[in-house]
């Protein structure tokens, strides 16, 4: 039967330090608690589908060091099934530069390391044996996505798409997405239109709809989410509260998402269940460490 999700994608560690306000370039400034967290976008959605009950297997490639080693124990602990998870000695893994400001904003400046080093032959096929659902975002080689989408189409499994950090796509890339879930400057990025109303989300998820993809999600901070598909285009209220640091709201959302999905709830469930899962982890510090588990909410 297939019941797996899939994530594909990047495993980083974070470096956070927290700030009152951000330095301006060429500026230093005192912050406050320095803390090392298991990040990684691919990771951290890998991670909040596991914790809010999906069975999920992670690929990403690390490197053979210190920080490689930590995060595959991590995975492991939060129970991803990482059979086919590639370690390698000839890059670094992957590093995350944080700095969280006294709103709970953060700025990332990511060191891919191994994660662009996962190439389309990392990939082979038993890797979709039993799945259902596959889950992506665009910290690991275009070259290995547009395989995963084809090899995706090809095999009949529905491609989720986080199109973070944000990068213009081609249309043919699109064509192959079932799930796009772009934030406000993604969308922008990809669209040309910034979702600031209800006129230009729609109009954002118009251009994607026309490229193909059948499911537009644009997430949009403590405002919620705005969906749209062929018979809904409707705006989802976040869940209010206090956030302290908003990284990785977005992938505790997709892992969320995916989850929901994989559990057969219907769309505007899906978004609500996401919204409260990704509320959460907005009130708590760190990427992985701030994604809720099932028995937390519902
Ligand atoms: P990040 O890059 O910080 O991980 P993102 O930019 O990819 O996030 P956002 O649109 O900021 O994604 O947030 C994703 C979802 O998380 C939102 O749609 C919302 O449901 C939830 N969320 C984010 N910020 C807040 C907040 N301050 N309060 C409540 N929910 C929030
Ligand atoms: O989305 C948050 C993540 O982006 C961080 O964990 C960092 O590693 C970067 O990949």
């Amino acid at each position: 039967m297939k019941n797996k999700v899939l994530i594909i994608g990047s495993s980083n560690t974070d470096m956070v330090v927290q700030t009152q306000d951000f330095p301006k370039p060429g500026q230093t400034v005192l912050g406050g608690i320095f803390l090392m967290n298991a990040g990684g976008k691919g990771a951290n959605q890998a991670v909040a589908a596991a914790r809010l009950g999906a069975d999920v297997r992670f690929v990403a490639k690390i490197g053979k060091d210190i920080f490689g080693q930590e995060a595959k124990k991590g995975f492991v602990k939060e129970g991803l099934d990482i059979t086919y998870l590639l370690e390698t000695d000839d890059f670094a893994s992957g590093v995350a530069l944080i700095t969280v400001n006294a709103k709970g904003e953060n700025e990332i400046v990511v060191a891919s390391g191994a994660n662009m080093e996962l190439h389309p032959a990392d990939v082979p096929d038993v890797i979709f044996e039993e799945v259902a659902f596959v889950l992506i975002q665009l910290e690991i080689p275009l070259e290995t996505i547009s395989y995963i989408i084809t090899k995706c189409n090809n095999l009949g499994i529905k491609v989720l798409m986080n199109p973070a950090p944000g990068i213009k796509l081609n249309e043919a890339l699109l064509k192959g997405i079932f799930l796009i879930t772009p934030n406000e400057t993604e969308t922008e990025i990809i669209t040309g239109i910034y979702p600031y109303d209800a006129a230009s989300m729609q109009q954002a998820a118009e251009i994607l709809h026309n490229a193909g993809v059948e499911q537009v999600i644009i997430t949009l901070g403590s405002s919620g989410v705005y969906f749209s598909n062929a018979s809904h285009a409707t705006l989802i209220p976040a869940r209010q509260v206090e956030a302290v640091d908003t990284t990785a709201a977005g992938d505790v959302f997709n892992g969320a998402i995916l989850t929901a999905l994989a559990e057969g709830k219907d769309w505007i469930e899906a978004c609500e269940f996401a919204c409260a899962a990704a509320a959460i982890s907005v009130t708590r510090p760190g990427a992985q460490s701030s994604a809720p588990f099932r028995e937390e909410f519902q």
